[in-house]
């Protein structure tokens, strides 16, 4: 039986703790943080069905306290926020009532906004169920929702009141969601520890197969370098950047497949291969480091490639249009090498067409 690891998130009065381990949903012991307060459940349909169960019974809910919501990217929604608000309402939920998330980051941070939200900003619980929301989305206090404009437009950063990983969830995970989590567990390597980086790689075949201790490690490790880093920088005017290792080119690559063909932790595993291979060029990092980072992606059963089907051109255009709002420059995190990544300004735009067709 693995035990129980606990992580915290040092935000002074707002500080919070990550319990990651097997079984932890099914022991009620979790609301300890909830007491007696009203409270409400927020949940992934599919996620309900499948893990519900004691979640409901641990919070004494009844069938009208559950908002199921449709799984998928669409219902992180304005439109779901406002039907969430308007259930809320007719359920009279106080300013001191909590909100508990259960499901991946969609959930995660549509609920953490409808709490952010409701009251000007009420607790809430975050139960994730996907690797990805475990080692990044339910940690740290980012939540928000998308508008046709683009993603994570509207949001609020709302920390939440615990972090409960149970591992049992994710025995129903499908295989490609699990390898999109592991993605960015080795981003952390990637961008802050070479130690965990080789970590992960001694571990990978474990991982891909599940192994609990394996996985509880892994989270936890991710867990705490993303708690160090919100604590140092909650707002992210600094290195909490850092994290977006990956992501400029992955959003390029997400928004071209349509948000259809690659899952967002496949697209940050291309998107992280490109910016290793960028740095090479520039002469910042070995380029031995680019191919074992690609190395050991592959191991995680993440694709290393751009799809064929995408042009550089069209690539670098939606990557033009992802920074410009910000700068009018493009600002990338890039690399030093393993364990090593840095935020880089006015990349040439050369350099950046010739790894995306390379
Ligand atoms: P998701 O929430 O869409 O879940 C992926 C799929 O897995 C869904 O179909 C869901 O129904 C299913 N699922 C979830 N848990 C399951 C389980 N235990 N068993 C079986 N099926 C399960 O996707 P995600 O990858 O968890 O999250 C992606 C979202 O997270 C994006 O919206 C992204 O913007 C956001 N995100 C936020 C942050 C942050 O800091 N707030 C960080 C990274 C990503
Ligand atoms: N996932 C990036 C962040 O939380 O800052």
């Amino acid at each position: 039986m693995t035990a129980t690891r606990e992580v915290l998130v040092d935000l002074g009065s707002r500080a919070y703790p990550i319990r990651i381990g097997r079984g932890l949903l099914v022991d009620p012991g979790w609301t300890g943080a909830i007491g007696s307060r009203p409270r409400l459940l927020l949940a992934d349909a599919t996620v309900d069905r499948l893990h519900g169960e004691p979640v409901r019974a641990a919070l004494g809910l009844s069938e009208g306290s559950v908002f199921a919501i449709e799984p998928g990217e669409a219902s992180k929604s304005a439109d779901t926020a406002a039907r969430a608000w308007a259930w809320i309402a007719e359920r009279r939920l106080p300013r001191d009532g909590v909100i508990v998330a259960l499901g991946g980051g969609v959930v995660g941070d549509l609920a953490g906004f409808v709490a952010a939200t409701w009251m000007r900003g009420i607790d809430f619980v975050q139960l994730p169920t996907t690797l990805l929301a475990m080692v990044d989305s339910s940690v740290g206090g980012k939540t928000a929702i998308n508008l046709p404009a683009g993603k994570n437009l509207v949001g609020a950063f709302h920390q939440p009141l615990a972090v409960v990983a149970d591992l049992a969830t994710l025995d129903t995970l499908p295989q490609r969601e699990l390898a999109a989590g592991l993605a960015e567990t080795l981003k952390y390597g990637a961008i802050v520890d070479p130690a965990f980086f080789a970590w992960v790689e001694d571990r990978a075949a474990a991982l891909v197969a599940r192994d609990d201790e394996a996985l509880a490690g892994a989270i936890r490790a991710s867990c705490a370098h993303k708690a160090a880093i919100v604590a140092r920088d909650e707002r992210e005017t600094g290195d909490r950047a850092l994290l977006n290792f990956g992501h400029t080119f992955g959003h390029a690559i997400e928004a071209a497949g349509g948000f259809r063909d690659l899952l967002h932790g496949e697209a940050v595993a291309i998107g992280m291969v490109l910016a290793a291979r960028l740095s090479a060029r520039l002469g910042l990092a070995p380029e031995a480091d680019a191919a074992r980072l690609e190395t050991a992606l592959e191991r995680l059963g993440l694709p290393t490639r751009v799809p064929a089907t995408m042009s550089a051109e069209d690539l670098l255009e939606r990557m033009r249009l992802d920074k410009k709002g910000l700068s009018g420059r493009l600002r990338l995190v890039l690399w030093r090498g393993i364990g090593r990544a840095e935020i880089a300004t006015d990349v040439p735009e050369a350099a950046i067409r010739d790894v995306l067709s390379a």
